[in-house]
């Protein structure tokens, strides 16, 4: 059975590309097959695993949700291997901001990314997604096509705000469209273990999500400057650095998730 996570949060910069850069590689070096996902048009996922966006036209994500299933563009559409990770990706680049207008149209839109990446269940037992920072069509698709979310959640007093309405987004979507949809987890990133706010900001997580039934990780991501070198070298901190602090955060976080999975 293949597993299909969407790493979402509306907010920016709380380290969602990180977050699917990081744990698809460590699943990868743990003997697991895995697909990353880029739904973000700025394609930063696709550029920190070492891509140019505009160099893969017609091979993104936006061919596989916006094309008719007969098209050929469509049929042909395949992940790219990384050549300094070995990871595969289906790309996305700006093509993709206009298939917000394009799904509009089209019938069954929440379910257009499901259909482009059912063909890739056989091949891989992971497929994780990276979202824009926006609750649009293109984060509802994510939340329609996986069976699970993943939030990071920066550990700063206003990345706390706003969690609410991410989650009542699932819940709808729950509800209308994909009620098999889990929450993983939430988790913390880019922790300073120095400022005491930050502390804080974990403790209030771990006292009003889990009496919710939403579980947060034990693994916290802590804050590192090696996170956008790796980022500019095409490479995830796990493999980029990885006797960084950053990089045993988020090997432990993919225990965890393996573990929630009963995969180890
Ligand atoms: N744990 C971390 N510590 C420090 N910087 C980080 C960390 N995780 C990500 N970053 C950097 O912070 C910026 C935002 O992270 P990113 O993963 O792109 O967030 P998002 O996808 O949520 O917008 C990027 O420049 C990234 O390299
Ligand atoms: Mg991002």
């Amino acid at each position: 059975m293949n597993h299909v996570i969407a790493v979402v949060n509306q907010k920016g910069g709380v380290g969602k590309t990180a977050t699917v850069a990081n744990l698809a590689w460590s699943l990868v070096a743990q003997g697991h097959t895995c697909l990353a996902v880029d739904l973000d048009p700025q394609g930063s996922l696709t550029i920190s695993l070492g891509y140019d966006p505009d160099k893969l036209a017609g091979q993104t994500i936006y061919e596989g949700m916006v094309l008719p299933s007969d098209h050929p563009q469509y049929q042909a559409l395949q992940p790219v291997l990384g050549e300094l990770t070995g990871l595969a990706l289906i790309p996305a680049n700006l093509d993709l901001a206009v298939a917000e207008l394009e799904l509009n149209t089209q019938y069954q839109r929440e379910l257009a990314l499901k259909r482009a990446l059912t063909p890739f269940h056989e091949t891989f037992e992971f497929i994780v997604m990276d979202c824009p920072p926006t609750l649009g069509i293109l984060a509802i698709n994510a939340l329609a096509a996986a069976d699970a979310v993943l939030i990071p959640v920066g550990t700063n007093y206003l990345s706390l705000r706003g969690l609410q309405l991410l989650l009542r987004s699932i819940h709808m979507t729950q509800q209308q469209i994909n009620p098999n949809l889990q929450i993983l987890g939430i988790v913390g990133t880019m922790y300073d273990r120095r400022l005491a706010h930050h502390s804080d900001v974990m403790q209030e997580l771990r006292r009003i999500f889990p009496a919710q039934g939403i579980p947060v990780f034990d693994s916290v991501i802590p804050r590192s400057v090696r996170f956008e070198e790796a980022a500019m070298t095409g490479k995830p901190v796990v493999a980029y650095a990885p006797h960084n602090p950053g990089a045993d955060g988020y090997r432990a976080l993919t225990k965890e998730v393996l573990t929630y999975y009963g995969c180890e």
